[in-house]
């Protein structure tokens, strides 16, 4: 089968569609025949060789999610059938015509959906759903600051908070992503290029932080959080390092969280999914949720969309078609 190989750490050119062998299936997988995946900032890192995948997934196919039909059953399991149209979160190895997955880590793609739309739910859905509801508890009435709220995850930060009734603020480099964002439900934005975060957010205003970007905004989001405030860390782009004053963790009582999906155990994923399809799956059913796609490209063309994607170009994801992609 066709996949796209990392033949050395380096940039979106050292990516190659190669020839490997087809995945292995192991007891209770569901072997899927890929019809598309989507990117992650977590492929760009494991392109330049600064993000290894957990133990068994080869590190040189990067991919975390797929949408595609199920060609076999080892053995039968849950409630799927050969024929079935499928989505899911991988490890790795998502950028490939098939792909294995245990079967509790898929989920029945909504019946009004493409393909290529479907890949751009599991991932960033999952990570938002987590973040805003499992991690931070939002709860209807309450304000939630969004950092990178164009992004992938903020996107679907985005709609779920809105689907539960909470007020939110979003930051973006750019006025195009915050407009776009407004669309989709967004009631305040800040372009902290050309105003000043800190300014802007004085006074405690805000219940909660989903942060996907890191250092750069950490003195606007400690001033602010309100008191009991909480502050989930999901991304780094923005950087790791900061200075912390702890007392001001501890006069305002906040809760900062730190949480990654990847390298969670299969159980625990396998939790996060069962959750996901009671809660959130019916949502899209509804069309209350909907995936945003902002481009799609060819697999063979992974290297201009990584390219893209470090441009900071995309508002919510780039879809990758994998063969016809019907
Ligand atoms: N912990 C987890 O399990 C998990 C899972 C998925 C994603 N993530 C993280 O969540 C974040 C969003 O992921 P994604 O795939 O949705 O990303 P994405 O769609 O590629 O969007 C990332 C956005 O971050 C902003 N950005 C980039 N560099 C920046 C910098 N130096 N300073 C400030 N902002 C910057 C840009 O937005 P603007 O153009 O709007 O400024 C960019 O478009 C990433 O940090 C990713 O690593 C974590």
């Amino acid at each position: 089968m066709k996949a796209i190989k990392i033949v050395r750490p380096g940039g979106p050119e050292v990516l190659k569609t190669i020839e490997v062998n087809e995945p292995r299936s192991a007891p209770g997988d569901l072997l899927v025949t890929v019809k598309a995946t989507a990117l992650n900032r977590a492929d760009i890192l494991q392109r330049m060789g600064r993000y290894p995948p957990p133990l068994g997934t080869d590190p040189d196919i990067p991919g975390l999610e797929f949408s595609g039909i199920v060609e076999q059953i080892n053995p039968a399991c849950g409630d799927f059938r050969p024929g079935d149209r499928v989505m899911g979160l991988l490890p790795g190895e998502g950028y490939a015509e098939k792909v294995s997955t245990p079967c509790y880590l898929a989920m029945p793609i909504p019946k009004h959906l493409s393909f290529e739309e479907a890949a751009a739910i599991p991932e960033v859905f999952l990570t938002a759903y987590d973040a805003v509801d499992l991690q931070l508890g939002m709860k209807r009435g309450e304000t939630l600051l969004i950092h990178a709220v164009g992004s992938g995850v903020g996107t679907a930060a985005l709609q779920l908070a809105r689907v539960k009734g909470i007020r939110t603020i979003g930051t973006s480099s750019s006025d195009i992503k915050l407009n776009k964002a407004k669309e989709l439900g967004l009631d305040l934005g800040i372009n902290h290029l050309s105003e000043d975060l800190s300014e802007v957010l004085r006074g405690e205003i805000v219940d909660a932080i989903l942060d996907l970007v890191g250092a750069i905004h950490w003195n606007a989001n400690l001033t602010c959080l309100k008191a009991c405030g909480r502050m989930v860390v999901v991304g780094l782009v923005g950087g790791r390092h900061v200075e912390l004053d702890l007392g001001l963790l501890l006069r305002k009582r906040i809760k900062l969280i730190g949480t990654v999906l990847r390298s969670r155990t299969v159980k625990e994923k396998i939790g996060l999914i069962r959750e996901f399809r009671e809660n959130v799956l019916p949502l899209f059913e509804q069309e209350r949720l909907k995936p945003i796609v902002d481009c799609v490209y060819d697999l063979e063309q992974a290297p201009a969309a990584h390219h893209y994607m470090e441009e900071n170009r995309n508002f919510g994801k780039i879809v990758l078609k994998v063969g016809t992609g019907r």
